[in-house]
C-alpha cells in the first residue's frame, strides 16, 4: 500500500527537517544550513549538515544523507510506515490508516480542492475581464492596490454572473458542491445560491498553498451586511487551525525569524504591497493555541501587531493569555500596539516600510510585560484590587506549560508585584561591593588592596578593633556576639577571640590558640588602624566605628541569604520562600 503523494508532501511542508533533526541533535545555525555533531557517529567536530530549503540532511562523515523520512527510519530504526505516523503526529494530522472510509475521505478531498480552485482561478479572472466587476475594480484602485497585489493574492470579484454557478453544478455533484460552503440553499427561492455573490474575495490557502477558503467583502459599507464574511467551517477547513498567507510566508522563514500577526486581510496585502512580506493574519477569530504552534514551528519570534483601537487592544490581551501557555524558551512572542486608529495596513501606508520595521524594534513588548502592565493598569490601590491583581497573575503564569518558562514568567510577575507594595520596596541590587559603604577615611587604602575582597577588609578592620581594644569589646559583648563572618579563616580568629572574652578575659594575642599568621593578616590590612591610632582614647568613636562595620558586615550576609533565597525559589516557586525573601528584603532596606 502506498501513501498518497500529497499526504508525504503535506508532512514534508509542515515540518522543516531541521526542526525534526534539533529534537535529536543540537543544531547551530551556519549561514542557510544547520550545522551539528552526527548523529551516526561519535566525533568531536561538527560535520553534519541540515538544508530546510533543499529539505535533506548530509553527514560529511559517513555519508549518510536523505529526507525527513530517512532521518527518523535511520536514527529511530523505523519502518518507513512507521516514520510517516510519527511525523504525521508532529505535524498535528490525521494518521494515514488505509480504510474505506479514508480513501472516501481522500476523495471528497480531492474534489473539495478542485471545486476551490476552479472558483478561485474563476473569479480573479473575471474581475479583470467581466464588465459588471468594474465597481470591484474602482474599490481596489480606491484601496491602493496594484495589479501586482491582486495577482499575488488572487483576489476575485463575485458577480451576478450566473454562468461559472451553472457550470459548476454541472461538473460536481449537490453534496460535493454544498460541502465547500461556496453556496448554499435558499428554502425561499428553491435554489442554490452564491454565498460571497457581491464581495471582493480573498482566497484563505492551507499551508501548501491549496485555497480551502475564502473571505469577502462587500463594496459599500452598509448596516445590514457583514463587512467581511468567511466560508463556515467545513471538513477541511477549521478557522482556528489556519493563518492567512501563511503557505507564502513559510518559505520566507529559512532567512527571516520573525514573523508580523495581523487582524485582517488588508492588512497582510497592505504590509505586503510596502514589502513586509513576513506577514500573517488570524482570519476574524481570536488567535488559537495551533495557530501560535503552527507558527513557532517556522518562526522564532512572533509580533502580533493588532489594530490600534479598543478592539484590536481586548483581542491582544486575549491573544496573550492564550499564546503564552505554549511559550518555548527559544521563541518569542511580543506584542506591538500602533497609534489610536491606525491599523498595520493605514500605518506602513502612511510611514512606509522602513518607519514600520524600525517602529516595530522600538515599540514592541514582550509578552509578559504587556500582560502584567495591562493587569496592573487595572489595579487600584486597595487591599482587595491588589490580592485580585496578585492571583490573576499568578493564574495566568500557572497555565504555561513550559516548565522554565513558568517558572521566570511567575518570578518576573512577583518581582514587580513586591516592586509596587510600597512597604517592601526595595532597591534590588545584586552588586555585594555597590552595597560597601567604605568609610571616606579608608577609601585610598582600599585602592590599595583590591586583590581583597570588600568582605575580608571589613572583615580585618572588625577583628582589628578586637584585637587592640579587650576592655571596650569586653564591655560591649553583645555588639559583637551575633556577628557572622564569612571568610573561613577570620571565622576561626573571631570565634577564639569570642571564647576568651566569654570568659571573662581580655583578649591576648599571645594567648590565642590559632596560626598566628591570621592575627599578622589582620594587623596587615585592617584599614581601620590608620584611623584608630590618630584617635587613641576615643572610646566613644571607636564604637560608632564598630557598628558601622557591624551594619555593612550583616548586610553582607542578608545579601547572600538573599540570593541563597531567590535561586531556591526559582526551584520551588514556594509562597513560603517567596515571603521569607520579602521579608529579608525589607530589612535589607532598613538597614
Ligand atoms: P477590520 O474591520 O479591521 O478589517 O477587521 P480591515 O482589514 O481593517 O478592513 P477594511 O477592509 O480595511 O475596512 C479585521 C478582520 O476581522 C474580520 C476579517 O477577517 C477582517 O479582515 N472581520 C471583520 C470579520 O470577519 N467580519 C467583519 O464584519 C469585520
Ligand atoms: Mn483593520
Amino acid at each position: 500500500m502506498k501513501y498518497p503523494k500529497e499526504y508525504l508532501q503535506e508532512i514534508k511542508t509542515r515540518l522543516k527537517i531541521s526542526t525534526v533533526v534539533s529534537k535529536t541533535v543540537s543544531l547551530k545555525k551556519r549561514g542557510k544550513e544547520y550545522v551539528g555533531l552526527s548523529p551516526f557517529k561519535t566525533e568531536k567536530t561538527p560535520s553534519f549538515t541540515v538544508n530546510d530549503e533543499k529539505e535533506f540532511y548530509h553527514c560529511f562523515s559517513t555519508a549518510e544523507h536523505g529526507n525527513i523520512f530517512d532521518f527518523v527510519m535511520k536514527t529511530q530504526n523505523l519502518k518507513f510506515g512507521e516514520s510517516v505516523k510519527y511525523l504525521a503526529n508532529l505535524a498535528g494530522m490525521r494518521p494515514y490508516t488505509f480504510s474505506k472510509e479514508d480513501e472516501i475521505r481522500e476523495e471528497k478531498w480531492n474534489k473539495y480542492k478542485l471545486i476551490y480552485a476552479k472558483y478561485v482561478e474563476f473569479y480573479h479572472q473575471d474581475l479583470f475581464k467581466n464588465p459588471l466587476a468594474k465597481e470591484a475594480k474602482d474599490y481596489l484602485k480606491n484601496r491602493n492596490l496594484n495589479v501586482e497585489e491582486v495577482k499575488k493574492f488572487k483576489i476575485g470579484y463575485v458577480s451576478n454572473d450566473e454562468n461559472f454557478k451553472e457550470a459548476i453544478f454541472k461538473e460536481f455533484t449537490e453534496s460535493e458542491i454544498k460541502e465547500t460552503g461556496l453556496f448554499y440553499f435558499d428554502q425561499n427561492k428553491k435554489k442554490y445560491v452564491d454565498r460571497f455573490r457581491d464581495r471582493v474575495i480573498f482566497p484563505i490557502n492551507n499551508i501548501s498553498g491549496d485555497p480551502i477558503a475564502l473571505g469577502g467583502r462587500i463594496l459599500k459599507d452598509n448596516k445590514y451586511l457583514a463587512k467581511y464574511i468567511n466560508s463556515p467551517e467545513t471538513p477541511f477547513f477549521k478557522k482556528g487551525s489556519n493563518l492567512y498567507n501563511l503557505d507564502f510566508t513559510r518559505k520566507l522563514s529559512n532567512n527571516i525569524d520573525n514573523i508580523f500577526l495581523v487582524e485582517g486581510y488588508m492588512d497582510v496585502i497592505g504590509l505586503s504591497k510596502n514589502k513586509v512580506e513576513n506577514v500573517v493574519a488570524n482570519l476574524g477569530t481570536s488567535l488559537t493555541t495551533r495557530q501560535i504552534l503552527t507558527l513557532n514551528q517556522f518562526f522564532q519570534h512572533i509580533t502580533v501587531c493588532f489594530d490600534g483601537d479598543e478592539s484590536g487592544y481586548k483581542a491582544a490581551l486575549r491573544a496573550a493569555e492564550n499564546s503564552i501557555v505554549e511559550l518555548k524558551p527559544e521563541k518569542e512572542i511580543s506584542f506591538l500596539f500602533l497609534p489610536n486608529k491606525h491599523d498595520p495596513d493605514s500605518y506602513v501606508n502612511e510611514k512606509g516600510k522602513d518607519f514600520f520595521e524600525d517602529f516595530s524594534k522600538n515599540n514592541s513588548v514582550p509578552i509578559h510585560k504587556f500582560i502584567f502592565n495591562h493587569y496592573s493598569k487595572e489595579m487600584n490601590d486597595n487591599p482587595s484590587s491588589r490580592a485580585i491583581f496578585e492571583k490573576k497573575l499568578r493564574s495566568i503564569s500557572s497555565t504555561i506549560k513550559d516548565e522554565f518558562i513558568r517558572k521566570y514568567v511567575l518570578e518576573y510577575f512577583l518581582e514587580k508585584i513586591s516592586e509596587l507594595t510600597p512597604n517592601t520596596n526595595f532597591k534590588y541590587n545584586k552588586n555585594y561591593t555597590k552595597l560597601t559603604k567604605s568609610l571616606k577615611s579608608t577609601q585610598n587604602y582600599y585602592n590599595e588592596t583590591k586583590s581583597l575582597s570588600a568582605t575580608d577588609i571589613k572583615e580585618f578592620s572588625f577583628l582589628y578593633i578586637l584585637l587592640k581594644k579587650p576592655e571596650l569589646i569586653k564591655d560591649n559583648f553583645y555588639l559583637i556576639e551575633n556577628v557572622k563572618l564569612f571568610s573561613s579563616e577570620n571565622k576561626l580568629l573571631f570565634e577564639e577571640i569570642k571564647n576568651q572574652t566569654n570568659n571573662f578575659e581580655n583578649t591576648d594575642i599571645e594567648s590565642l590558640k590559632i596560626d598566628k599568621s591570621l592575627v599578622d593578616r589582620v594587623f596587615k590590612y585592617a584599614s581601620i588602624k590608620h584611623i584608630l591610632i590618630k584617635n587613641k582614647n576615643d572610646d566613644e568613636n571607636t564604637l560608632e566605628i564598630l557598628s558601622e562595620l557591624i551594619r555593612d558586615l550583616k548586610n553582607y550576609e542578608l545579601e547572600l541569604r538573599i540570593s541563597e533565597l531567590e535561586s531556591r525559589f526559582s526551584k520551588d516557586l514556594s509562597e513560603v520562600t517567596f515571603n521569607e525573601l520579602k521579608e529579608l528584603k525589607k530589612l535589607q532596606k532598613t538597614n
